[in-house]
């Protein structure tokens, strides 16, 4: 007697996303680089996937090792409050490990 449960149905492709998620450009305050910055990506992976050397440790928004200066554009953060004083902020401060680009950014290292 066959197996009704033997049904082969594939999920099929899975790697294809519908639409392809935004690429912003980032780059370096002091102009000594620049990489594709894709929205659906920490800033800190971008960077690291494009050969650069960013600081970090936790990777989750609570040590601040990755700190940097927003000099230019937006970022979301996925988390509810990354480790960045409300002052923090303000001055545009960012944890790259844990933020997302909404625009071509730009990158203040070192503080
Ligand atoms: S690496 Fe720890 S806050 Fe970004």
């Amino acid at each position: 007697m066959a197996d009704a449960s033997d049904d082969h149905a594939s999920p099929g492709p899975s790697s294809t996303p519908a639409t392809a998620p935004k690429v912003f450009r980032a780059r370096l305050h002091d102009g000594s680089a620049a990489f594709d910055a894709p929205a659906d990506l920490p800033l800190l992976i971008a960077a690291e996937r494009a050969g650069l050397a960013a600081p970090s440790s936790c990777r989750n928004g609570t040590c601040r090792t990755c700190i940097c200066l927003l000099a230019e554009g937006r970022v979301r953060y996925r988390i509810e409050w990354p480790g960045v004083s409300i002052e923090e902020k303000a001055e545009g401060y960012i944890l790259p490990c844990v933020a997302y680009p909404e625009s071509d950014v730009v990158l203040q290292y070192p503080l």
